[in-house]
């Protein structure tokens, strides 16, 4: 398998800066030497910069558009291209990425007629639209775009949106009053921490991965440090008490990589300007190496059909 990373470092998505720091900060705690490790080839792309776009005024609601539009435009042909090369991994930046990086994987998905599966690991369903967010802050929003929301105007069309009942949101526990009504009815699995404190965290992640293998699907993994406990990944602008555990994300990781699907991963949100001595960076390389096949024992292998 060759992992190609690409570095990512958005800082648009929202007000308070430091996540342009965090590509950088995965090259330092490890990220190339630990999939190496694991028998991996790596290549690195280095950091991208967004394709010109005009520059952003201060006024009007939202923060940044302009410059997080020119990534998403950048992002998706690059996206498009390393998926025929090898398992991309987006080293954020911050969570607005994913308006590219998804978007160009779901287009190679359609290109091969496959399906295009995404796993949500965060403390937020980031499924507003430019309408619908009170803070403006456009890292809220790729849910709503990579499944063809309206009112995105600016930014490029989505051709091939990802199916609602194809995402699957693990770890949630703080969404917005507008983003909990227009999620009602939809396809989208949500599991909250209450589910995962009460059933564990195995039964939503393969009742997911099974859909996954029946449909031949292609699944992007998106994790954000916040769908980690804070305790364990201080490193975010938006902490919220009562994430994962240590064990769960780690779990998690390791069932993906038994299950052989994912096909495209995001690491999102760390902000090495927040992390203790590279803390939550260290931690979200173990969590990759874990996903691409590091374990402490051998085990039979899982099959998912
Ligand atoms: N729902 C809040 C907002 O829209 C928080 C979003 C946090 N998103 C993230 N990717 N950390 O402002
Ligand atoms: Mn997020
Ligand atoms: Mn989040
Ligand atoms: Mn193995």
């Amino acid at each position: 398998q060759t992992c190609i990373l690409i570095g990512a470092p958005v800082d648009s998505g929202k007000r308070r800066p430091g996540c342009l720091m965090g590509p950088d900060a995965y090259r330092t705690a490890g990220l190339a030497q630990a999939i190496q490790s694991l028998g991996h080839k790596i290549k690195d792309l280095g950091n991208f910069t967004p394709a010109s776009h005009p520059a952003d005024s201060d006024d009007g609601p939202l923060f940044a558009p302009n410059e997080t539009i020119g990534w998403t435009n950048r992002l998706i042909r690059v996206a498009e291209e390393a998926m025929d090369r090898g398992l991309p991994i987006f080293l954020g930046g911050d969570h607005s990425l994913s308006l590219g990086s998804v978007v160009g994987v779901a287009n190679h998905a359609a290109k091969q007629g496959r399906p295009q599966f995404v796993l949500w690991l965060d403390a937020h369903t980031d499924y507003h639209t430019p309408m619908t967010t009170d803070s403006g802050n456009l890292h809220g929003t790729p849910v709503g775009y990579f499944t063809g929301r309206p009112d995105f105007g600016g930014f490029p069309k989505v051709t091939s949106p990802v199916p609602q009942e194809n995402v699957c949101m693990i770890g949630l526990r703080s969404v917005d009053t507008p983003e909990r009504e227009s999620l009602q009815g939809t396809g989208i699995a949500r599991h909250d921490m209450r589910e995962i404190d009460e059933q564990g965290i195995v039964r939503p992640l393969t009742a997911f991965l099974e859909r996954v293998a029946a449909e031949n699907g292609m699944l992007h993994v998106s994790l954000d440090v916040d769908f980690i406990d804070p305790e364990y990944a201080p490193a975010v602008g938006t902490t919220v008490p009562g994430g994962a555990t240590v064990r769960e994300a780690h779990l998690v990781m390791e069932i993906l990589h038994d299950s052989g699907l994912m096909t495209s991963l995001d690491l999102v949100e760390l902000n090495p300007f927040l992390d203790e001595r590279g803390r939550t960076a260290h931690l979200m390389v173990d969590l990759c190496a874990s996903a691409l096949g590091r374990h402490v024992f051998d085990r039979p292998t899982r099959s998912f059909r």
